[in-house]
């Protein structure tokens, strides 16, 4: 059970925890077929646990025909045999637990493939028992040639599919080989929650929730309204001038919530965790964890600081806006990369991306709220920008027919959210071929990034002012110190110090001592002087390893410096 206490109260580890996020495919082959598997991230653990990260989040490696790359289950109890086998999973709970680390599976409850058993069972016929576990409707009268109603899926055109054996149609909120499950068939309901119990018994520590706000839909099946918005954005998959009202974050998903909160609530030593891939207004993604009391999810995915530029304004407003919503005992996540979006580092401009990206990084892991890492953000993995025309991404597919320029334009304007290999590609581990990736010469199932010579783990660990040992630096510290990893937030008054500073204490009564942390970060390209507000104050971190930043009565930052100073 948990040992630390915090005002007296005990703390779940999952509050305190840093999430590592792994695409299986990408971060380790051990076989030489240039895909990535479990016994090659077993390989990596200790890379890991070394790094100072707690908690690993697993992308899906559940058996799948790999249409959306693991997204699209084909079965929920066995493994993916290109990743491995069930003993190999065995061997990286274990792995994992052995380091006082903790696992984390990707959950796809939305939807299965069409190539689950299930799906090849509804689809045989209209009275096939399977047949209602999946959403099925017959077309528009009068002919019935026509989707039922004007749903939009979130990436093709019409979310319904027709089926000419059966004359019906089946809806898909996401890729049309991707079919949404019915929830409202209990049978459904509590075949996934077993699943949910197997994985929970064989030690899984938490699941992180693929779109779990597309779950369940309006039963009567209205049309969508109106919207005047034209692309979905962080508060709404509002598109294509079509509200998503009965599609998206219908409220039997905050029931739903509460019903999988009670299933995990089953294990309680340890407790376990769910973070939920959701996207809407805040009071929406709150409802996901709990609108009075925090009875539903424990953490919702705040995607809104990924696009966040870089700016001490941006993230004043962004730590008083999730705090405002995700207050304790709520707690709010800080992300900037993962596997469908371009890659944080590359939104910055080249020259002084790796600066940006470590003051990046001290905000991430000393505001609070749990922070998830991308795997290779560590080592400033930058996105492949690979083009269209050969991407493997399914989303992509139909933009590869649109013409150069218009396909440019959608590139930039969705941030390659519709080409999403780039921020997929092989980690890179070393200098030699493949990046250390494959362990022999072979074609990786997406290309290494041409700069794998210059940027990975290897050169990484030679360079004692690399990113890298920043987020080392950070992770550790922030392990072993209270009032990083659980205290409360306030933030320092914005006319007391210079325009480009953010600052922030964070403090926590821990056994009975207090302890307070000063947080100062400067997020602007100059070097910055101000007043040192107690003169006990002492350093104790700095993104710079050779900066000197107190000087009697005085802090000067560097560009882009970032210190942790204590009393
Ligand atoms: C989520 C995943 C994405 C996947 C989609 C469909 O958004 O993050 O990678 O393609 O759901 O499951």
């Amino acid at each position: 059970m948990e040992k630390n206490k915090l005002n007296g109260k005990k703390i779940p580890w999952w509050k305190k925890t840093t999430i590592y996020q792994i695409y299986p495919r990408s971060f380790k082959d051990s076989t030489g077929n240039g895909i990535g598997d479990l016994k090659g991230i077993i390989s990596k653990l200790d890379y890991i646990q070394d790094l100072g990260v707690e908690t690993i989040w697993f992308s899906p490696f559940y058996s799948s025909p790999q249409g959306d790359f693991g997204y699209d289950i084909s079965d929920y109890l066995n493994i993916a045999p290109e990743y491995g086998t069930m003993n190999d999973f065995d061997d990286l709970v274990k792995n994992i637990h052995n380091r006082k680390m903790k696992i984390v599976m990707d959950l796809v409850l939305n939807h299965t493939s069409a190539q689950h058993k299930w799906f090849i069972e509804s689809k045989k016929s209209r009275d096939n028992p399977k047949r209602n576990w999946y959403v099925w409707k017959d077309g528009k009268k009068p002919f019935g040639k026509a989707p039922p109603n004007n749903w939009k899926s979130y990436v093709t055109g019409s979310g319904w599919h027709y089926d000419s054996h059966t004359d019906q149609w089946y809806w898909a909120s996401f890729l049309p080989f991707q079919p949404d499950l019915n929830y409202r068939n209990p049978d459904v309901k509590e075949n996934m929650m077993e699943m949910i119990r197997f994985w929970l018994r064989k030690g899984v520590d938490g699941f992180r929730l693929d779109i779990l706000g597309a779950v369940y839909e309006d039963p009567k099946f209205r049309d969508n309204p109106l919207s005047w918005k034209l692309i979905p954005s962080d508060e709404s998959m509002d598109m294509l001038f079509r509200s998503s009202k009965y599609t998206t974050n219908y409220p039997d998903n905050y029931e739903f919530a509460k019903d999988l909160r009670e299933v995990i609530d089953e294990f309680t030593d340890p407790p376990r965790f769910l973070l939920g891939e959701v996207s809407g207004s805040r009071e929406e993604l709150r409802n996901f964890c709990g609108k009075d009391s925090p009875d539903g999810l424990n953490l919702v995915f705040l995607f809104e600081s990924m696009g966040a530029q870089l700016t001490a304004k941006n993230f004043r407003k962004l730590i008083k806006d999730f705090e405002k919503y995700f207050p304790d005992p709520y707690i709010p996540t800080w992300v900037f990369s993962n596997h469908d979006i371009i890659r944080r580092i590359s939104r910055f401009k080249e020259q002084g991306a790796i600066e940006k990206a470590k003051i990046n990084t001290a905000f991430q892991l000393t505001v609070r709220g749990v922070p998830t890492i991308y795997y290779g953000e560590e080592i400033a993995m930058r996105q492949n920008f690979l083009p269209l025309e050969k991407s493997l991404d399914a989303v992509s597919f139909k933009f590869k027919k649109f013409p150069r320029i218009i396909r440019n334009l959608l590139l930039k304007i969705t941030n390659y959210a519709i080409h999403r290999d780039g921020c997929r590609t092989p980690m890179q581990w070393n200098r030699t071929e493949t990046a250390g990736f494959s362990p022999s010469r072979t074609d990786t199932w997406l290309p290494v990034h041409p700069n794998y010579k210059l940027v990975n783990v290897e050169n990484s660990i030679e360079d004692k002012d690399s990113l890298f040992y920043c987020y080392q630096r950070f992770l550790k510290l922030r392990q072993k110190t209270p009032a990083l990893n659980s205290g409360n937030i306030t933030l320092l008054d914005a006319k007391k110090i210079p325009k480009n500073i953010l600052g922030y204490t964070r403090s926590a009564i821990f056994n009975g001592n207090e302890q307070t942390v000063h947080v100062y970060l400067n997020f602007g390209n100059k070097l910055v002087s101000f007043q040192i507000p107690e003169p006990n104050f002492h350093l104790i971190i700095s993104t710079s390893i050779s900066s000197q930043p107190l000087n009697g009565q005085n802090i000067t930052l560097q560009p882009f410096e970032g210190i942790i100073l204590g009393d």
